[in-house]
């Protein structure tokens, strides 16, 4: 399959890339969008086959549920069986936006899509061209990140690229998602609302709509990220060899070089990410420097994560990041990424 890849960046090619995506997602096929994000992997939600595809596509366990992207009010009312004041108070404050909040599901949301669950997770993105999407389609899309299963989510059509080339039909190029991490999951289905999945709309910015917002205690988060192992077949590309990556804190350079060697890399190996402490050492592979400001940081961790990765070095060794609530989604993700 030849994949398309549609630029955005006039009216007349922005109207041409909807109208295309839109015509494929009508028929069936899943196509990448751009979002404020990252970039999904999107497939009409009402059309089972449509969504199972994206599972085989990305070869995304059966059991981890897919978030439903919407455009309007009326689109929600289909999608959700209850719909609290507290919805409302979040939806209200945060849509359209980078929060998803996950609610007791409508029949016509197949489990296909929620993976067994009796609830759905919505967004109402702020990405004009998915918003346009949807709209062209008239129904609601579900779309995971647009990259394989346990692999770096992408902020780029190039990013899509490199890991769905000639396995999508199409690719829409919005440039740079602007968020840069996935969006934040906010559980409404329990005594009180609770944060699954950290991102840029942090824990003290959902309390402010209302204060009983937790987060998920650790020990109930690692029971469900408990997912059954992969199918033999898939095993092993999931696991293919990718550079190892380290979390650290160092206060000089010479620190620093002692912490490569300790992680057993040689400095010419390394790809360093640093944000505070910049090594004065020209040695290394590639040094990244990211603005010490969360909302920068975030927008820039993948695209500077896939360059490194690019390189093929035996280490990426990341300086540790503030441990506060707005830091909060961006020490999730390199923290997993940190134990592949
Ligand atoms: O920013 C985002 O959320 C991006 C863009 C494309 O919207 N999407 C994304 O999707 O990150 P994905 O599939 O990579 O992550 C969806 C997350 C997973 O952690 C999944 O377990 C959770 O949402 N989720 C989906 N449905 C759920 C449900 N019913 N209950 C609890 N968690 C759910
Ligand atoms: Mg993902």
């Amino acid at each position: 399959m030849k994949t398309e890849v549609l630029p955005i960046h006039s009216s007349v090619l922005f109207e041409a890339a909807t109208e295309k995506a839109a015509t494929l997602l009508d028929c069936g096929e899943i196509v990448a969008l751009p979002s404020e994000t990252v970039y999904g992997l999107a497939a009409d939600a009402l059309n089972t086959s449509a969504v199972r595809c994206i599972y085989e596509v990305k070869q995304r366990p059966a059991n981890n549920p897919l978030i439903v992207h919407i455009a309007s009010r009326k689109m929600l009312q289909t999608c959700v069986r209850e719909w609290s004041d507290v919805a409302e108070k979040f939806a209200n404050a945060f849509w359209p936006g980078p929060l998803t909040l996950v609610l007791p599901k409508a029949k016509c949301i197949t489990h296909a899509i929620t993976a067994g669950l009796d609830s759905v997770a919505i967004r109402w993105p702020a990405h004009p061209l998915m918003q346009a999407v949807i709209r062209r389609l008239g129904r609601p899309l579900a779309a995971p990140s647009a990259n394989l299963a346990n692999q770096l989510s992408p902020t780029s059509a190039e990013h899509v690229l490199n890991q769905l080339d000639k396995r999508i039909p199409l690719i829409v190029d919005g440039g740079l998602s602007n968020v840069g991490i996935e969006s934040t999951v906010l559980s409404l289905c329990g005594a009180a609302p609770t944060v699954l999945r950290p991102g840029v709309i942090h824990l003290e910015a959902l309390q402010a709509i209302d204060p009983s917002t937790r987060n998920l205690d650790a020990l109930s988060k690692r029971k469900n990220s408990k997912q059954p192992q992969l199918s033999p077949g898939l095993h092993k590309k999931h696991y293919a060899p990718r550079a190892r990556l380290k979390i650290h804190h160092w206060d000089s350079t010479s620190n620093l070089l002692k912490a490569v060697e300790a992680f057993g890399a040689t400095q010419s190996r390394t790809c360093i990410i640093c944000h505070e402490q910049i090594p004065s050492a020209e040695t290394f592979s590639r040094v990244s420097v990211i603005p010490h400001d969360p909302e920068a940081y975030a927008r820039a961790l993948y695209a500077e994560l896939f360059v490194a990765d690019q390189e093929k070095p035996d280490l990426i060794l990341i300086e540790s990041v503030p441990d506060t609530s707005a830091w909060q989604g961006i020490r999730d993700r390199i923290t997993r990424a940190s134990s592949n």
